[in-house]
């Protein structure tokens, strides 16, 4: 922590970009050494492995380091082992092949073995693809691996309880900040340089404008509460749709934002303080000791997931153990939404979402739902939401799709 307060601003986006660079592309730079290495890399000390792939990423991947700094920056790396002379002889050597030798850098043959193609060439673990191209054709997998690689956008969402679009436009083209606008609603924002940071901007330090993936703001448009409406957001942490929800309904009526972790609710504290949201209170505890006693009009369950949808994002998702860890995912999601039942009002809405494109976290909990409590229907996404985000009556987004974060929604209304 300490070491991190020394860095300038830059040398912090430096560290940033070559950890997640790394992390995202772990799979094609270990299949590269395994080849350099002539012990292989099961065999090699894993410090000294990290330092090997964090010279061969910068080599393969950041064009604007000269390949002579790369070097001796990983070079004098080594120098915190205890085997520093052969470590540094090694490191010098493996990425000096790597730059007489660009073959290397290819993936296997596609031909021969997709799955292996699509793995190294993609960084994405094996069993990850192969249940994605059963789920998906053999193109929209590989497009979602494409996309999954790439760094994703600084996106915005204009808090319209502080500020007009206009207002914002208006700034930006007078700052000029290169921005584009969401082609399908007018409050999201996209920064097309990722080099600009809003967190020292004034429009976020005053709650005018917050962080938000377009895919988090369009799940929320789902739930289109009243202006007083009773809403409980069972997960709410760190609030991000909690504050979109009191913009929809212009700070009046209330919401509860409940969450687990204590941790975690003093962000959405820190959130609703900015962006100047009155009308929520907060609690702290496991949604499924929520007092039953209370009645909501709408229940948003954002419910703890898997994440597959954000690995362009946080791309260490990818190589979770995905069955062990689906499984219980699956279970906690389905008592949360048996607890849900028991927190609406007659004739309510539950919105149940996740940031995953799983079906198992989606649609076939959708199924289970309907199928277990039959007084409740699925009610068509695109009745709220722009049928572009639709599939199945439901919001399902995909990141090779809509180029943003993957999510899912479905709203299930109680009938008497
Ligand atoms: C997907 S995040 C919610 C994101 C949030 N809705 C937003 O838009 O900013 C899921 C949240 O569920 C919380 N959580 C996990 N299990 C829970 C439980 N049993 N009861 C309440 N919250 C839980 C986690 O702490 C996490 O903050």
């Amino acid at each position: 922590m300490t070491a991190k307060k020394k860095l300038s601003k830059l040398d912090q986006a430096l560290v940033n970009e070559i950890v997640t660079g790394v992390i995202r592309w772990q799979l094609k730079l270990d299949f590269i050494l395994d080849k350099i290495l002539s012990r292989g890399l099961k065999h090699t000390d894993p410090q000294l492995v990290n330092i090997l792939r964090i010279g061969t990423y910068q080599i393969l991947f950041m064009n604007k380091i000269p390949d002579y700094a790369i070097l001796n920056e990983t070079v004098n790396l080594t120098k915190y082992l205890a085997y520093k002379k052969y470590a540094t002889s090694l490191v010098n050597s493996v990425l000096r092949e790597l730059l007489r030798n660009p073959e290397l850098n290819k993936a296997p043959d596609r031909e021969k073995n997709l799955l292996d193609y699509l793995s190294i060439q993609y960084s994405h673990p094996k069993s990850l693809v192969k249940h994605w191209l059963r789920i998906f054709s053999e193109e929209e997998t590989e497009k979602l691996l494409e996309k999954n690689n790439e760094r994703a956008k600084i996106t915005f969402r204009i808090n319209n309880l502080l500020a007009s679009n206009e207002e914002i436009k208006q700034y930006l083209d007078e700052n000029k900040i290169d921005y584009s606008l969401n082609k399908y609603y007018e409050n999201i924002f996209v920064i097309n340089k990722s080099s600009v940071s809003l967190e020292e901007n004034p429009l976020f330090k005053e709650g005018k404008i917050t962080v938000q993936d377009a895919s988090a703001v369009i799940a929320t448009k789902l739930i289109a509460p009243n202006e007083n409406s009773f809403v409980i957001d069972m997960c709410a942490s760190p609030g991000g749709k909690t504050c979109h929800l009191a913009d929809m309904m212009q700070n009046k009526g209330k919401i509860l934002a409940n969450d687990i972790s204590k941790q975690r609710t003093d962000l959405i504290v820190e959130n609703i303080n900015r962006l100047k949201v009155k009308n929520t209170e907060i609690s702290i505890s496991n949604a499924l000791n929520i007092n039953e006693d209370i009645k909501a009009d709408y229940i948003l369950l954002d419910a703890p997931c898997t994440g597959s949808g954000i690995i362009r994002k946080l791309p260490e998702i990818k190589y979770l153990n995905r069955e062990k860890t689906l499984k219980k995912t699956v279970e906690i999601q389905r008592k949360l939404l048996e607890k849900a039942t028991k927190l609406l009002k007659e004739n309510g809405v539950i919105i149940y979402s996740t940031c995953s494109i799983e079906p198992a976290e989606n649609m076939e909990n959708v199924m289970w739902f309907l199928k277990n409590f039959p007084q409740f229907s699925l009610e068509k996404a695109d009745n709220y939401v722009n049928s572009f985000f639709c599939k199945n009556d439901c919001v399902q987004i995909f990141t090779h799709i809509h180029d943003c974060n993957g999510a899912f929604a479905a709203r299930l209304k109680h009938n008497t």
